[in-house]
């Protein structure tokens, strides 16, 4: 199973979830790549070869940041998504808002299986290691 990881972040906070979901999904055996999303705006196809699909951004104006991020799902929803899980994950200022950038991304990409959201206040991704690791346990 092969996981592509991809994010927005302004401050580095998604960026450190990321790289911790990256972590634990290969201590669990599963390859994983991670990219920033304007590393990979214009080349939406890298995601075809993945089983697993994790989009993940910081909060602004409680969805996803503006433009290269939800430019970025448009055209990743537009691809053939057949067979392949999303993980949503978000980082936010406020508790009750990360979620809400994850339900962004799940909406736009309805089409696929939808695995569950990861998100915690700025750095606290200690908060988020739970949902992670009960994630990981649904795909062994
Ligand atoms: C321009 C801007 C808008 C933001 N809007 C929200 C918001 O609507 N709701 C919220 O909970 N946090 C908001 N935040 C806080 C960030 O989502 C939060 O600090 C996040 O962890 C930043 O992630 P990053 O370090 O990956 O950029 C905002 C931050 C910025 C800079």
């Amino acid at each position: 199973m092969k996981a592509i990881i991809i994010y927005n972040t302004r401050s580095g906070n998604t960026e450190l979830l990321g790289n911790k979901i990256k972590e634990l999904m290969e201590n669990q055996g599963i390859a994983c790549e991670i990219y920033r999303d304007k590393a990979i705006k214009n080349t939406p196809n890298i995601v075809e070869p993945f089983d697993i699909l994790c989009l993940g951004s910081c909060t602004h104006a409680n969805g996803p940041a503006f433009f290269t991020f939800r430019g970025l799902l448009k055209k990743i929803a537009k691809l053939d998504l057949t067979d392949k899980k999303l993980l949503c994950f978000a980082t936010a200022g406020d508790k009750t808002n990360w979620s809400k950038t994850c339900d962004y991304i799940k909406k736009r990409l309805s089409q696929m299986e939808y695995l569950g959201n990861v998100g915690c206040v700025r750095r606290n991704i200690e908060d988020a290691l739970p949902e992670i690791e009960r994630i990981l346990s649904t795909l062994s």
